[in-house]
């Protein structure tokens, strides 16, 4: 079931959905945003960005978390994905994978603007993930 709007991080939820209003998403119309929060409180946003060379599209998950990771910030602690819509998103496997490595300890939150919302654990969303640590 999805919890109603008032169990939502009101900070994580606006940033996310400013972040969504910034997607670059000419070619699928689908825009995403995302926010992630470090344990020390910095909050860092991303929404997907779409190429002509569809390939080298980046989604707004990977890059809330590289803009985290490139400022020094690694301790992420949340991570908020939205959509305009009225399901919820789910993040790509690339992203999940990326998830894993880079915020092991996230709690997930997939949500919609209207504030319809599920929480999940990282090893929720991609159990068995792919590493080189043989202590995995
Ligand atoms: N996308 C994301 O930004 N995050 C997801 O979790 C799924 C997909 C983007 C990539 C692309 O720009 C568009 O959504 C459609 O696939």
């Amino acid at each position: 079931m999805s919890k109603l709007i008032n169990d939502i991080d009101k900070e994580l939820f606006e940033k996310a959905k400013l972040a969504l209003d910034r997607a670059y998403s000419p070619y699928s119309k689908y825009s995403v945003g995302a926010a992630v929060r470090t344990s020390t409180g910095d909050v860092f946003t991303g929404c997907n960005i779409e190429n002509a060379a569809y390939g080298l599209t980046i989604c707004a998950e990977r890059v809330a978390l590289f803009k985290a990771v490139s400022e020094g910030k690694r301790d992420i602690v949340e991570l908020y994905v939205i959509i305009n819509d009225d399901i919820l998103p789910s993040p790509c496997g690339s992203c999940r994978q990326v998830i894993s490595e880079l915020a092991p300890d996230a709690r997930i939150t997939l949500v919609t603007v209207d504030g319809k919302h599920k929480e999940y654990s990282v090893k929720e969303l991609l159990p068995n993930a792919f590493t080189l640590d043989k202590d995995e």
